[in-house]
Order: structure tokens, then sequence, then C-alpha cells
């Protein structure tokens, strides 16, 4: 074993509580859902039973109606906002009576994390056993999906909150931060006492964040009461990517379990559905790739960012349109004086390559293109993207994202935001296996 993936499993096993995984003290004290089932990957490679009781845990959370959510707060530590208190999440009906959560969720990445520990594991019977056992959970997130959150039935699911996408400050939610007016709330920031603010959201940003989650708390988180008036509502490609792709991985599952043939059945009717849409709706040909689409003000978002090539991970485009997308990726994101794959378009002046989601690199986004570009054949593009996740992390360590000039990395500390992170070291384990 290297000396790096040493450092990666020890990053794991101290960021583990008992039955999940934060994502690094601090900054995110709590169990975040997308966050959960990439780190279950990395301990699928080295300790089954922690990756399976990650992934329990995180379901053990869902509420009634079959949604799943962003964090479950297992403690009372105040060192996040806006906590549990804020969320209320309570004020819906279905919301789970076990532990308090959030009221918004995050990329559907379940399903194909689920495909990944089977993939990994060397006890496969055993493995499948406990797949059984929650499978049923995440085909319900996915019927969840289907039925609350896609209001003209086009097969594409809505995010009502920038924090669903995951790419929570991407230059993208600028546009629709233009057609909001938030009130100035007060509020006490945590995550600027962690973390150098000038790597954060700025504070007038997180008024509209508040802001959306107020208009959900007036409904009781209702989804048919936020589809008429959030004023965030948005058709996210890599949202998406990822639910198909994880409908994908349930219909191989269920294929192994037998007996399920109904549900496949209604698996392949998404996945007709929401390819269709979304190689028509989302794929922008000036710009070449996909791009996110706002509901709520009938428009398309045309900008380029690392979501934009996500599809690739989930076999979406066909050939020619992945060899062009790729072939877009190098020339934007990937110069001899650039690690692959920046967060968004370094061509345009709302890139900022410091800002969370508004420029750095991100493991988890370079983890599904290495997987992506991969699948379509082009295996030395793959192993750039590899190559360059291995040498930001080896150079800085298990930062949550990574400056994307490599000048910066020759003469400073180029790891950004929270340190010790979770995804970073359970990716890099599956990269390097
Ligand atoms: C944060 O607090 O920035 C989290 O990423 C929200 O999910």
């Amino acid at each position: 074993m290297t000396p790096l993936e040493k450092k990666a499993i020890e990053v794991l096993n101290k960021n583990w509580k008992g039955n999940f995984s934060i994502p690094c003290e601090n900054l995110y004290p709590f169990q975040w859902f997308w966050d959960s089932g990439l780190i279950a990957i990395g301990f699928a490679h080295f300790d089954m039973s922690k990756a399976e009781k990650e992934i329990f845990t995180l379901l053990d959370a869902q509420w009634d109606n079959g949604f799943i959510p962003h964090i479950v707060f297992h403690s009372e530590t105040d060192s996040y906002f806006p906590g549990a208190d804020f969320h209320h999440s309570s004020l819906h009906p279905q919301a789970s009576k076990k532990y308090k959560t959030t009221g918004i969720t995050q990329p559907p990445v379940t399903g194909f994390v689920l495909e990944e520990l089977y993939r990994i594991s060397s006890d496969k019977e055993a493995t499948l056993n406990f797949i059984k056992t929650v499978i049923d959970k995440v085909y319900f997130n996915h019927e969840y999906f289907y039925n609350n959150r896609d209001p003209k039935d086009e097969g594409l699911i809505y995010i009502y909150h920038n924090w669903e996408s995951g790419t929570d400050n991407s230059p993208i939610w600028d546009d629709i931060w233009e057609t909001m007016n938030p009130p100035e709330y007060t509020f006490e920031r945590r995550d600027t006492t962690h973390v150098d603010a000038s790597q954060r959201p700025s504070k007038r940003e997180y008024d509209h964040y508040l802001h959306i989650i107020e208009i959900a708390k007036e409904h009781n988180y209702n989804d048919q009461k936020i589809a008429e008036l959030s004023p965030f509502l948005v058709q996210d490609p890599l949202f998406n990517a990822l639910l198909i792709k994880s409908n994908e991985s349930l219909i191989k599952l269920y294929h192994l379990i037998e007996n399920n043939e109904e549900k496949i059945k209604q698996l392949h009717n998404w996945q007709s559905k929401a390819i269709h849409s979304f190689n028509t709706k989302l794929f922008d040909e000036e710009i070449g790739a996909y791009i996110h689409y706002d509901l709520r003000n009938e428009k398309p978002l045309k900008y380029l960012s690392s979501s934009s090539f996500s599809p690739l991970f989930a076999g979406i485009p066909n050939k020619q349109r992945a060899t062009s997308m790729i072939k877009l990726m190098l020339d934007k994101f990937g110069g001899d004086h650039q690690y692959l794959c920046a967060s968004f378009d370094p061509t345009s002046d709302r890139f900022n390559p410091k800002k969370y989601w508004r420029g750095p690199v991100w493991i988890n986004l370079n983890w599904m293109l290495y997987r992506g570009v991969s699948e379509y054949e082009y295996e030395d593009v793959a192993e750039r993207i590899k190559k360059d996740s291995i040498e930001i992390i080896e150079k800085n360590g298990f930062y949550e994202y990574f400056d994307s000039r490599k000048e910066i990395h020759e003469k400073e500390n180029a790891g950004y935001g929270g340190n010790n992170f979770s995804w970073s070291a359970a990716l890099l384990i599956d990269l390097i296996r």
C-alpha cells in the first residue's frame, strides 16, 4: 500500500462517527447525502461493513414520501449554519420522525453507489444480501422524484435550491439571483470561521439561499407549492445525469435479485423518457455540451461547467457527441497550464479558481469524468484526469477543492476549503486501486 493510500484510509477512519461519516471536521459536522454515497465507495475497498453502515444510516433518514434529505443532523453542534432549527423540516407531515434533517435533497448517487459496492466486493453474495435490504428505498426515492419533481412529465427532475445541485455557488446561479431580491437577513455564518472567506460564498449569496428555504417553510415543504412558488426551479444536468446513472444501476441490480419485473419495467420507462428529454432539451449546440435549464423563468442557462460533461458518466451522449465534448473539455479546461477539470469555464469572466464551485477542481467530478471518459474509450484523456487528481492531492493534501492553475501549485498550498475531506480520500482510493 502506498503512503498516500494509507493516509486516505486514515482520513476516512477519522471522519467515521460510528454509523456514518462527516465530510470533514468543523466545517461539515453532520452526514451529507452525496458525500455519504461517495464515501461508501472508498470504505468498500477496505471495510465493507462501514460502507454498508454508511448507506444504511443515510437511508434510515428517508422520509415517508421517499425523499432523502441533503443533511442528517446527527448531533447538536452549532459549528454549522444553517442548522436543524433553521431548516425545521418537521413542518412537512412526512418528514423523518427519527432524525432531524433538512428539507432539501442532493444529487441521487445511492443507486450507482450500490452497484459500486457490488463491483468492489470480494464477497458478492454477502454484498448482494445487503443490497436486497436497502434497494427498494432507493427505488422509492427515484419514484418520489418522478412523481413530485417533474411537473411537465418530461422525465427531467427539478431542483429548487442551489444546495440541491451540490455545486452550491456555481456562477450559473448568478442569473437566478438577478431575478430575486431577498431581505438582508441577520445571521451568524460559521463556515467562514473555519475557512478563508475568499474561498466561500458571499453574505449576499447566503441571503438568497436562506430566502428560498423560508419560502419552502412557509408552505411546509409542500412539493406542489414549491413548484408553483420557488424562485429557484432548475433542471440540472449533473443531478439528472446521476439519477439516470442510478436508474441504470438499479436495473442491473434488480436483475441479479430476481422477481422485480415490475420495477425493472418502470425503471426502463423512466430511462427512455429521461434520456430523450436530456438529449433534446439540455444539449446546447452552440456551446457543444449540456447546460442547465431555468424552469421558473423558462430559459436555458448557457454556461459551460464541469456539470456540462457529467452526462458522459451516465452514457447519455452518443459516441459522436461524446467525442466533441471530450475535445471541448481538453481545449478549454485541459491546457498544459491547467489541471483537469475546473468546475466552471476558465474563459468566463465569472471564473474564480479559488472560490468553491466557481472554478476549482473537485475530486468527485473528476472521478465521474474519469469513469465517463473511460467508458467512451478515450483512455489517454481518462488517464490524464486520474493523474491530475492524484497529483493535486499528493502536492496539497486531501482538500475539499483545488486550484486549477498549475503554476499556483508550484508556489503555495493550492488546496482550499476543508482539509482531510472524506470524499477526496474515498475516491482517491478507488482511483488508485
Ligand atoms: C455548505 O454549507 O456549503 C454545504 O455544502 C451545503 O450543503
